[in-house]
């Protein structure tokens, strides 16, 4: 994203009034971003995959919408359920759980998605007649990072294609009925060809098995975080896999998505103030009030995002290494980067944080975490989470110490 979706004014008045750091997101942003996936692909059901970014907030909007849920873990699910989802709208799709986690939530009506074929033998004996969901690694991977690819021989997920046939003898065998079939391909691809690709497979193992109501295509839909990267068309998925989509639904077969990132992710900013500014013999660094505790893809995945000085946005460019408070040579938000002029005390804006951001923030070093706010489409800037205090995480850490005790 080349220019700022925020008003920046607004911005600085938001980190004035609330301190830094601070997650701001955009409810007019999200609002549309689900238009236009319910624009390109007509007919389908949409679901969120809330690993993206869980704050209950986003949740709500997504119920109101009437966007279902992809969760992964107990409290995801409880999380969505707390925040007004019908349980028959929250798909659970974990990885590598234990029979007792399946069985929960089976025994709570989420439409439950199973990748492992052990998973299924037993979950099967102890459920006659229970409807299930099969996610399938169909060989087709695609993702902005390699530790986001979820498809092909050398990922965990999913139940390879070949056992297909093992998983429709088994289910038939206890009376079981495979109602979806389920794959994510892999996080964050721009270009559609895999995406179109990764349908019109699922949709030909779809032609094979009887019964079913519904396939979950995944998420997946990429954003453009650099300036120059072209960003993905969803029409021309929905174009590409049209004789496909066509066919699922002229049989009667539901298409499912479960975008987090295309929802929420450029949608969101992260509100930092530079501490401090230091010259190396090689470098310039602007050290901030935040760091990858708070916002990690740059240091997990090298993956950039925008940098915008707020507060000094008409000035000179110069190059900046910009970094955080964590002890850790790997906490840097943006290297070598060409930003305005960056001065003690400016407040810089880092764009297209709404998801993998916040949800993915923890309390390294003991850091507090930062605030969050919601700019409603009222034009009213809401707190939605409180800046978690040092008083606070310390307290937590203390808390949960039964060395003592024990
Ligand atoms: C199974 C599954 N579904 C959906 C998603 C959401 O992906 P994205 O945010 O790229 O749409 C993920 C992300 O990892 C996933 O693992």
């Amino acid at each position: 994203m080349s220019t700022i979706p925020f008003d920046r004014a607004r911005l600085l008045e938001i980190a004035s009034t609330f301190g830094t750091p601070t997650y701001v997101y955009s409810e007019a942003l999200i609002r549309s971003r689900i238009r236009d996936i319910l624009d390109a692909f007509e007919g389908m059901r949409l679901l969120y995959a809330m690993k993206a970014n869980s704050h209950p907030w986003i949740l709500k909007m997504m119920a109101a919408e009437g966007v279902g849920i992809d969760a992964v873990s107990p409290a995801e699910a409880l999380v969505a359920l707390a925040c007004g989802h019908d349980p028959g709208h929250v798909f659970y799709s974990p990885n590598n759980v234990s029979d007792e986690e399946l069985d929960w939530a089976w025994r709570n009506n989420f439409v439950v998605n199973f990748g492992e074929l052990q998973r299924i033998e037993s979950f099967a004996k102890g459920h006659p007649g229970a409807e299930i969901c099969v996610r399938l690694n169909l060989n087709i991977g695609a993702g902005h990072h390699e530790h986001v690819v979820t498809g092909g021989t050398k990922s965990m997920f999913g139940i390879p294609g070949n056992y297909l046939e093992q998983v429709l003898n088994t289910t038939r065998q206890h009376g079981v009925r495979v109602v979806g079939i389920h794959q994510h391909i892999g996080s964050g691809s721009t270009d559609p060809q895999p995406l179109v690709e990764g349908i019109e497979t699922i949709a030909e193992v779809a032609r094979q098995i009887d019964g079913l109501r519904f396939v979950n295509m995944g998420g997946g839909f990429g954003v453009s975080y650099e300036p120059d990267q072209t960003p993905l068309d969803l029409k021309q998925v929905a174009s590409g896999a049209d004789a496909a989509l066509s066919a699922l639904a002229n049989s009667g077969v539901e298409v499912w998505f479960e975008p987090g990132r295309f929802l929420v992710a450029e949608a969101g900013v992260l509100l930092v103030r530079t501490n401090s500014i230091k010259q190396t013999a090689d470098r310039t660094f602007a050290g901030t009030d935040s760091g990858m505790n708070h916002l990690i893809r740059p240091s997990l995945y090298d993956a950039f995002h925008g940098i915008y000085n707020l507060s000094n946005d008409s000035a000179d460019e110069s190059v900046f290494d910009v970094v955080g408070n964590i002890c850790e040579t790997g906490d840097f938000f943006a290297r070598h980067r060409r930003v305005s002029e960056i001065r003690e005390g400016d407040y810089l804006a880092i764009l297209d944080a709404g998801a993998y951001a916040m949800s993915m923030a923890t309390h390294y070093n003991l850091r507090p975490l930062p605030a969050e706010v919601a700019l409603l489409s009222t034009g009213e800037a809401r707190l939605i989470s409180a800046r978690s205090t040092a008083e606070e995480v310390a307290n937590d850490i203390l808390q949960r110490d039964v060395s003592a005790t024990n």
